[in-house]
């Protein structure tokens, strides 16, 4: 598997690699905190579990967002919850460190690893484990902005 290019999702180039690679193991994984799960959220979870057998989520916990310097306004069980109701998700594992995804790809037996385009070239050495894909986000939505406008929404509330 040595070799392989990490893509942004160029599906029509390498559409037969990744299809081979995932019906050999046609599980996807992907990281995140999922914080104010929104329809950005949505879409990349139903666009990646179309692509395999079973979508593995690898939410941030409360502690590894801390050392990120992020604050989460939904605690990671309510995410895990959150995540675990969604049709598109087959699992939701712990995301404690930024080193254990090696590992993952190997426990889990996964042949295709999936972030937003927000990542994009940012896990490419995991390559030489399974594919590796970066999808477009969806435009003008994001926890960061969510979090923005509330604030915003408190601020006209109190003038
Ligand atoms: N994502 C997406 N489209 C969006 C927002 C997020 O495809 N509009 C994807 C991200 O690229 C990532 C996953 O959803 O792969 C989890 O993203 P997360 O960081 O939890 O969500 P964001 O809304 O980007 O949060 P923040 O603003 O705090 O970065």
């Amino acid at each position: 598997m040595a070799g392989r290019k990490a893509t942004f999702f160029h599906l029509s180039e390498r559409g037969g690699l990744i299809m081979q690679t995932l019906h050999d193991n046609p599980t996807i994984i992907t990281y995140g905190t999922f914080d104010l799960f929104h329809v950005g959220h949505i879409r990349l979870l139903r666009r990646l579990s179309a692509l395999g057998k079973r979508l593995i989520v690898g939410c941030s916990t409360d502690e590894f967002n801390e050392g990120k310097g992020k604050r989460t306004a939904i605690p990671y069980h309510h995410r895990v919850e959150i995540l675990q109701s969604c049709r598109y998700v087959s699992k939701v594992i712990p995301e404690n460190s930024w080193d254990q995804k090696r590992r993952d790809i190997v426990k889990y037996k996964v042949g295709l690893f999936a972030m937003g385009s927000d990542w994009a070239g940012k896990f490419d050495e995991l390559n030489d484990l399974c594919d590796v894909i970066y999808l477009p986000r969806t435009q003008d939505v994001s926890t960061t902005e969510l979090k923005e406008l509330i604030q915003r929404m408190r601020v006209d509330k109190v003038a």
